[in-house]
């Protein structure tokens, strides 16, 4: 639903104001019909402030009756401009029934009520339900729903517990309050995966999972992981399910992951669909995660929800927050940890370091939509790891209780939040507040001193860089892991917490026999840039040594990182790094799959940002030089352990996600990857004939991609999957991510002109478009034919779904990093689609907060 207003009105955290009503009740009925869906709505409401009764409405929504208490409006007594309705409204309590029609066959937005696949289907987070029928479109507006659906199509559902079943009509009730943007309905020819769980309190609980028909064998690991969750929120937060059902539907066309509609959670089909012949080990553990996100928003999220939109890294940090702790429960701690570091780096610290860059809680929109970033849910997951660290396991779990107990039932606020930590630990609160309100990753420089009588003392000092509208930043209080090593390897003083409160500060550790290495910054205890000046050689002590497993990871990333930086400049690979892998390598006692994330070497993104920082201008075809050229090298150095290491890792008999197989999978791929360099794709060419999964088949494609020895792979691959739109979509950004930086947009173009581009598809249009942008040299082609392919797209997938457009515009944000040539292609290219006509306003947001870059 584009909006072309000109001028782009802000909203403001400081204007909030309560709704002057309030809804005792809302019921629906929806006659569904593809083109000319009917939908009545009966509101009981009780008037409790001043003003007229003011809801938010849709360009698409045709209203034709309106009426109060059964007495019809005259057209005259409302009116209607841009989204809003206005009604004189009387006093005390009365029924507001509206009567709309709306067409789901002409919705490409993925929003509101649509259609996937012939099924009708409904996205409402943020402000998707005022495209629905007009309502007060706002997440403090409550209210328990009755729900009433005509239609001949087999499986009609909605939120709460199914109150009637009949031919032709489905009724569904839900007692708890909630707002509208969690209302959901589906209806289609669906199949359902069916088991059931019981609650801690003996509640039974029936659980389907929908699909459409042919998936069903495929929607089993998703039951597993839902009911996976349901028992660790009870044994870990003590959440109880509330509901007699509780429904999750697999959707084709769908924006983002999956979306949390209180006992009808909605998913992307690719995070609920899997077999060990479709899906990737990633693709299992992502699953599983997101399963449990969804699930745990119950609680964080739907029986404790936001008061505003600003609020929303209350409900988003706390639930990724969750299902980070879920995944490290089920599976490897320091694996999961690297893993959420790897991802923050890559896009919260690459937002939060550009033109972008926000608050975890914002205080000023312009569409909501573009504010489900990287910073809200996983900077927001971050700042609530620290939290925890500050008041201990047992504070946490007292400021938890004391949350639910207090706000169930609230449409709450980070005030709120930060209360409850406060009065169940006294703690005050008031500087970690920055945390929420200042944008901008803080760069913490840290220095060792030592005096002989065996003292060592920690100078830190902490700068954050001014970021979009803010350029003061006081200094924040940052929790700072700290662990000691003797010289032999053995620790000497654990992980300590040190709190820094000012922007300098030191931390003294007395009675040291000798001068110990100093392990900093353990299991990544703040989402923070660490400096220091460190040797080569300490560091490959510490990838070596170090007890903390995500500090271990990180010094061997650092060696990885800065012999690439000089590589860049022209030296040659650092021996110390090589005789570091080797010694890693020769391990027999080491997880699989740190040793994998050891070998896996930064990417050329990280590279970029780390030539940035150091002050030099990034040079995308260098880079992709030099990271190859480390490859190789390490391949050859250490070609028999890595052949070893891929052959002994291979996993014997049926394929299985768990973590284990998965470690192992992941080491022997990685060591695939890198002797691909050296081998001519020969290896990955047998793999790809003998793998019995998409695991390791998805890896062996995208070497032999690498390897430029594909022809024949590749079309007997989309042979082979044509009929699965999951792995088409895997085809579509394998070829563009492994292809040849030089040959990338030729490649994305030509596959844009495939008869399977359905670019129409979000799942198909992010494969492809998201495929070119994130190969790093491809994507920047120096004569600017990768932002012209990206802006032609963005512009024309605007005008069908201009959520989808305005996240992948993300991929410009960075431009300003590089040479004065790329910077002016990507400013025209930028220029192009702010000149557009009809431009969506979540596109212009996006593209003028991108071009405004300093
Ligand atoms: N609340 C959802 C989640 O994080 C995400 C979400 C927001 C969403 N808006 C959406 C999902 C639009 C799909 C479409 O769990
Ligand atoms: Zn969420």
């Amino acid at each position: 639903m584009s909006d072309t207003r000109p001028v782009q009105q802000p909203t403001l955290l400081s204007d909030y104001r309560p709704y002057p009503f309030v809804i005792n009740r809302t019921r629906l009925a929806f006659t569904l019909d593809p083109s000319a869906t009917k939908i009545r709505s009966d509101l009981e409401m009780t008037r409790q402030g001043d003003g007229d009764l003011v809801l938010d409405i849709g360009a698409g929504v045709d209203l034709r009756h309106v009426a109060i208490d059964g007495q019809e409006l005259a057209d005259d007594a409302w009116t209607r401009t841009g989204e809003t309705l206005t009604i004189p409204a009387p006093a005390g309590s009365f029924t507001l029934t509206t009567q709309s029609v709306i067409d789901p066959s002409a919705n490409t937005t993925c929003e509101g009520l649509y259609l996937s696949g012939g099924m009708f289907c409904t996205q409402c987070e943020a402000e998707g339900f005022r495209h629905i029928t007009p309502y007060p479109d706002r997440p403090d507006v409550m209210a328990p729903f009755e729900v009433t659906i005509h239609s001949d199509l087999p499986v009609l559902l909605s939120n709460g517990n199914p109150a009637r079943q009949e031919e032709g009509l489905a009724v569904w009730t839900d007692p708890w309050p909630k707002p509208a943007y969690l209302f959901a309905l589906v209806a289609g020819d669906l199949r359902a995966v069916s088991d059931s769980f019981t609650t801690m309190s003996g509640n039974h609980v029936d659980l389907n999972v929908w699909v459409r028909p042919g998936d069903e064998d495929r929607a089993g690991f998703a039951m597993e992981s839902l009911i996976k969750s349901m028992k660790w929120d009870e044994e870990v937060y003590g959440r109880e399910y509330d509901l007699e059902v509780f429904n999750i539907v697999a959707v084709d066309d769908f924006n983002m992951g999956a979306m949390e509609n209180k006992g009808l959670n909605i998913f992307n089909s690719k995070l609920v669909l899997a077999s060990p012949e479709t899906a990737t080990d990633a693709d299992y553990e992502r699953i599983e995660s997101v399963i449990a996100h969804e699930y745990f928003h119950n609680w964080t999220g739907n029986r404790i929800t936001c008061r505003d939109w600003f609020q929303l890294c209350l409900k988003e940090g706390l639930t990724v927050f969750r299902d980070q702790q879920f995944t490290t429960d089920l599976r490897s701690a320091a694996v999961k940890r690297i893993e959420d570091v790897l991802a923050l780096r890559a896009r919260q610290f690459r937002e939060d370091q550009g033109p972008l860059a926000h608050p975890v809680r914002p205080e000023s929109y312009v569409e909501i939509n573009n504010f489900y970033t990287a910073t809200v849910y996983e900077k927001g997951a971050e700042v609530i790891g620290m939290l925890k660290r500050l008041v201990g396991d047992d504070g946490y779990k007292k400021a938890l209780d004391l949350y639910f107990e207090r706000h169930d039932g609230d449409a709450a606020t980070i005030e709120d939040w930060l209360k409850v930590f406060e009065d169940a630990t006294g703690r005050d609160l008031g500087q970690f507040k920055r945390w929420y309100s200042d944008a901008g990753t803080p760069i913490l420089k840290m220095e060792e001193d030592w005096d002989d009588a065996g003292k060592l003392t920690l100078r830190f000092t902490q700068i954050t860089p001014p970021t979009p509208g803010q350029s003061e930043k006081p200094p924040r209080v940052i929790p700072i892991a700290v662990g000691l090593l003797s010289p032999n390897g053995d620790e000497v003083v654990p992980t300590q917490i040190l709190e820094m409160t000012e922007s300098a500060q030191e931390f003294s550790i007395d009675g040291l026999s000798a001068r110990p290495v100093v392990s900093a910054l353990r299991g990544f205890s703040a989402p923070v840039i660490l400096r220091r000046d460190q040797t080569a050689a300490e560091r490959a002590f510490l990838l070596s040594h170090d007890t903390d497993p995500f500090a271990r990871w990180e010094a061997g990333r650092q060696l990885a990182r800065d012999t690439l930086l000089a590589m860049v400049n022209g030296a040659a690979a650092d021996p110390e790094y090589l005789d570091a892998i080797g010694r890693l390598l020769a391990d027999a006692d080491a997880d699989p799959a740190l040793l994998a994330l050891c070998l896996r070497l930064p990417s050329e993104e990280e590279i970029a940002v780390a030539l940035s920082e150091a002050g030099q201008t990034p040079d995308p075809d260098a880079i992709h030089a030099a990271r190859e050229a480390l490859a190789a090298e390490i391949a050859s150095r250490h070609e028999r352990a890595l052949n070893s290491a891929y052959r002994e890792n291979e996993v014997p008999g049926p394929y299985r996600p768990d973590a284990e197989s998965a470690g192992k999978r992941a080491l022997r791929l990685a060591a695939l990857a890198l002797l691909n360099r050296i081998d001519n794709g020969a290896r990955a060419a047998e793999l790809y004939r003998s793998a019995g999964n998409m695991t390791e088949r998805a890896a062996a494609l995208s070497a032999l991609i690498a390897a430029q020895k594909y022809e024949k792979e590749v079309l007997d691959f989309f042979t082979e999957f044509s009929h699965i739109r999951l792995v088409v979509d895997k085809w579509f950004s394998l070829q563009t991510i492994a292809a040849k930086p030089e040959r990338a947009v030729a490649v994305a173009h030509g596959l844009s002109q495939h008869p399977d581009f359905d670019w129409k598809n979000p799942n198909r249009f992010r494969a492809l478009i998201g495929g070119l942008t994130a190969n790093h040299a491809g994507f920047h082609a120096k004569d600017g034919s990768g932002y012209e392919f990206l802006a032609d797209w963005l512009l024309k997938m605007d005008e069908v779904n201009p959520q989808i457009a305005a996240r992948m515009s993300s991929a410009f944000e960075s431009w300003a990093r590089y040479d004065g040539e790329r910077q002016a292609r990507a400013k025209a290219a930028l220029d192009r689609i702010l000149a557009a006509p009809g431009l969506s306003k979540n596109l212009r947001e996006m593209a003028s907060r991108i071009r405004n870059a300093a």
